[in-house]
Formats: C-alpha cells, sequence, structure tokens
C-alpha cells in the first residue's frame, strides 16, 4: 500500500511539471500574446531601467502633448488644477519584431507597468501626488510607443488681481524629464501642436467654465542654458474671466452707490437727511467692499481697483462733506455779518 502510495506520488510530478503551463509550445496562442511574450522576456533580461537604447550615445527623443479636458483655477491658494491626457512618443529599441514572424500583426498593446517609461514631470507642481489612470501603451512593430495616460495636475500659478472682474490670468506648466539631461531624454513638443489641445475642452466644458481661455502656447527652455542642460516644456494658458456673476454683484452695485453718492449734493444743505444719506451710502461701500474681499484672492501686492476705487470714491465723500460744511460756516458767518 506505502509503495503504491509513493509509485502515484512519483507518477504524478512530470504529469504535473508538464501540465502547469511553463512551456508554451504546446498552448495555442494568439501572435498578440506571442508577440507580447516574446518582448517581456527580452525585458526581463534588460531590466526596466536605463533608456530603452542599444548605443549610449542615442538620444531618447519623448514627443509631448497635452489634451485639456477641465480646468479649476484656486486664485486663494494659487493652484491650478488641469485634468488632461498626457500624449508620450518614444522609440523603444527593445520591443522591436518582424510581422512575417507574427502572422503580420504590427501593432500590440501592453501594460506600462512591465517597459520603460521616461521620467517626464511636472516641475511646477503644487502636490506631490499626482492622480493618474492607467493606459495601455500602444507599440508598432518597429518599436514606437505611444502612451496617453490620463493625469490631474495641481500646478502653482500666480494670481494677478489688479483689474478684476476683468483680469486675465497667465498660467504656466512646466515639463520635462526629471533626472536626464537634453543630450539623454529630449523632450519636444508634438508635431504640428502649438500649444495645449483644447478640442475636448471645447466640446465638453467650455460653456460652464468659468474662465475662457483666451491663447495657449508653448515653447522649449533649456535650464541652465549650457552643454548639458534640462530640457523643459513650458506650456502657457491665459486665462480670461466671464464676468458675468462678478459684473452683477460687484460692479454695478459700485457704478450705482457712486451716482447716489454725488446725490447727496442736490439736498438742500440745511436737510438733516442728507447726513444720513451720506453715511448710509457709505456703509453700503463698505458692505461691498467686505464682499469683494471674499470674492477677490488676497495678493500682497495688488489691491483689485474695483476696491481702490470705493475706497476713493469714500473717501472723496467724505472730502466733499466736509468742505461743504466749512463753505456752509462761510455763507452762514457772511449771512449773519
Ligand atoms: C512549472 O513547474 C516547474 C517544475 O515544478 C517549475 O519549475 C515552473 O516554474 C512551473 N511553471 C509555472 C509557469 O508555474
Ligand atoms: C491547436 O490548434 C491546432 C490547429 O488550429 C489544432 O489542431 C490543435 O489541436 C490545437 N491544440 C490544442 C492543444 O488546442
Ligand atoms: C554609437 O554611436 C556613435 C555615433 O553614432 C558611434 O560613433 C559609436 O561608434 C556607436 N557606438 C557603438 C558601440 O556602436
Ligand atoms: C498667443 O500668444 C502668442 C505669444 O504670446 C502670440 O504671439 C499670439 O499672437 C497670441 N494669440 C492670440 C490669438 O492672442
Amino acid at each position: 500500500m506505502k509503495l503504491f502510495f509513493i509509485l502515484l506520488f512519483h507518477s504524478c510530478i512530470p504529469t504535473i511539471t508538464s501540465c502547469n503551463g511553463s512551456s508554451n509550445s504546446n498552448l495555442n496562442m494568439s501572435y498578440e500574446k506571442k508577440i507580447i511574450l516574446d518582448l517581456l522576456a527580452n525585458y526581463k533580461l534588460v531590466g526596466l531601467n536605463g533608456r530603452p537604447v542599444i548605443n549610449d550615445s542615442t538620444a531618447t527623443i519623448v514627443e509631448l502633448g497635452l489634451g485639456l479636458v477641465q480646468i479649476d483655477l484656486d486664485e486663494k491658494n494659487r493652484v491650478l488644477t488641469t485634468s488632461m491626457w498626457v500624449k508620450h512618443k518614444w522609440q523603444d529599441e527593445y520591443l522591436r519584431w518582424s510581422p512575417e514572424d507574427y502572422g503580420g500583426l504590427v501593432k500590440i498593446r501592453i501594460n506600462p507597468k512591465f517597459v520603460w517609461k521616461p521620467d517626464i514631470m511636472l516641475y511646477n507642481t503644487a502636490a506631490v501626488k499626482i492622480d493618474e489612470r492607467e493606459a495601455l501603451m500602444v507599440v508598432t512593430h518597429t518599436g514606437k510607443v505611444q502612451w496617453l495616460p490620463h493625469q490631474i495636475f495641481k500646478s502653482s500659478c500666480s494670481v494677478d488681481v489688479r483689474s478684476f472682474p476683468f483680469d486675465e490670468q497667465h498660467c504656466q506648466l512646466w515639463f520635462g524629464s526629471w533626472t536626464y539631461f537634453n543630450s539623454e531624454i529630449d523632450a519636444r513638443l508634438f508635431k504640428k501642436a502649438k500649444g495645449i489641445d483644447l478640442r475636448a475642452f471645447q466640446t465638453d466644458y467650455k460653456e460652464s467654465c468659468p474662465w475662457e481661455i483666451a491663447n495657449t502656447t508653448a515653447k522649449k527652455l533649456f535650464f541652465p542654458s549650457q552643454k548639458d542642460a534640462f530640457g523643459v516644456l513650458t506650456f502657457s494658458l491665459s486665462l480670461k474671466r466671464k464676468f458675468v456673476f462678478t459684473s452683477y454683484v460687484l460692479t454695478l452695485p459700485c457704478v450705482f452707490l457712486a451716482a447716489l453718492s454725488l446725490l447727496v449734493f442736490l439736498l438742500p444743505p440745511d436737510r438733516p437727511d442728507r447726513t444720513s444719506l451720506a453715511m448710509s451710502t457709505f456703509s453700503s461701500f463698505l458692505v461691498l467692499l467686505l464682499i469683494l474681499v471674499e470674492a477677490a484672492p488676497p495678493t500682497a501686492s495688488n489691491i483689485p481697483l474695483l476696491g481702490k476705487l470705493s475706497i476713493t470714491r469714500y473717501k472723496d465723500l467724505q472730502h466733499t462733506i466736509h468742505t461743504i460744511h466749512s463753505w456752509q460756516k462761510i455763507i452762514d458767518t457772511l449771512n449773519c455779518v
């Protein structure tokens, strides 16, 4: 009985080995799976680290493009949140095959976890963690890799509110390789792209966005500007405030109150309600100023001109009331004489 079990045990081992799927020759596989297994076997040998070039002096050219989906500008904290598709395109010399050996298949999709990716990052980020939706990479038989992950960036953007609510803000997004020099990873703008691609934004989100995108441009800068420099792609966004809301809440009352303060002068000097009208105009200006403080972002350098206007209007008012009182005194004394 014992012998039988030992025999059974021994005879089982080769059976298990042969049917645990280790050899894929007796398995019917699609060409796509075959290509992927063979390419990943390459990567098992060369590892994930190091640029995917055979000759070290070859630069890896990474073409980069941004497609905007949604934006949000937090003026108080000076953070621009953008939801974007980041288009990457580069050449990987370890991801090549001849289509004849694989039934003419020229394009496959693979998981980005298993192959090299450029360390292109947002330089002026306001958050360390970047939300990313994983996307498969599209690889063609010549080694061309295309990868379009969807990411949500939080970038810093200095906000100038001098002409609030008719202001225009200029924000920049700086992308480049975090560690490689430009001679190693050469980040370039996607061919034919002039700035950020706005098609998705315009079809879906343009109407409801409180900002209008006036202009977007892109250019490449070098830091420091010597031979072995870091190349940085700078994408700029010009945002124009859609002032429908703010013009109703702030601008119109400000104009009306300014007109009302002039009304004070039409009242005869001996009317006692003159002062109370002036005082209530003043308190209305104060309330308006408080709303303005709520609505406008606090900045160290600039005060919104609207705020300046309400303050100076009040000062004018006070000043003129003062002079009228002095004139009145003079007239009174003249009358007495
Ligand atoms: C199959 O079994 C053999 C022998 O036990 C083992 O070396 C091999 O790693 C296994 N393969 C897989 C894919 O599990
Ligand atoms: C694999 O496919 C061939 C032809 O399509 C077929 O003859 C063979 O039985 C298949 N083998 C397995 C293990 O499915
Ligand atoms: C690498 O490329 C450079 C320039 O193209 C060439 O001079 C050099 O011989 C190449 N090195 C190897 C090992 O092929
Ligand atoms: C966008 O900005 C660039 C560079 O500042 C400028 O040359 C171009 O005329 C601007 N385009 C529009 C439509 O304002």
